[in-house]
């Protein structure tokens, strides 16, 4: 697992006089199955959020409105991405390490998980992520 599994998915859009609409089928659009979605909004300007990595969960990033950063980190090297198309997905596989940060104003942050929230899924501190990568090497 490497940052370079992590790549933004292009989703499909049908556009018309109506306005744009968009939608995501589990295993179809995206490579796993949808089990859980939550959104962050309302984000005070300069605040970052994430700061972690999860063991085995897939995620999507969308946002939904406005705009934000993704800072991912495999252990090995990091890239930021910059998103703000709601026809776009930041694909996140496990054992990456993410930030969020550079939160537009009213900007919606959506993301669709593959499994149930479970906190003994996550690493919250950086250097247990580290030594957990280590030792999957
Ligand atoms: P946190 O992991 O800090 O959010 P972020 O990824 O944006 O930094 O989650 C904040 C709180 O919300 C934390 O107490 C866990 C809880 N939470 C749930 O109960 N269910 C969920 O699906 C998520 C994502 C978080």
């Amino acid at each position: 697992m490497s940052i370079s599994d992590c790549e933004i998915l292009e989703l499909p859009k049908i556009s018309d006089v109506r306005g744009n609409l968009t939608f995501i089928e589990g295993k179809n659009h995206i490579p796993f199955d949808i089990k859980r979605v939550y959104y962050l909004y309302d984000v005070p300007g300069g605040a970052e959020r994430g700061g972690h990595a999860h063991k085995a969960l897939h995620q999507l990033i969308v946002a939904m409105s406005g705009s934000f950063d993704v800072v991912l980190d495999d252990g090995h090297g990091k890239k930021r991405i910059h998103l703000n198309r709601s026809y776009q997905g930041l694909y996140v596989c496990p054992m990456i390490w993410r930030e969020l940060d550079n939160f537009s104003s009213g900007s919606v942050c959506m993301v669709l998980a593959s499994n149930f929230y479970d906190e003994s899924d996550y690493y919250r501190d950086y250097d247990q992520f580290l030594e957990a990568i280590s030792k999957k090497i």
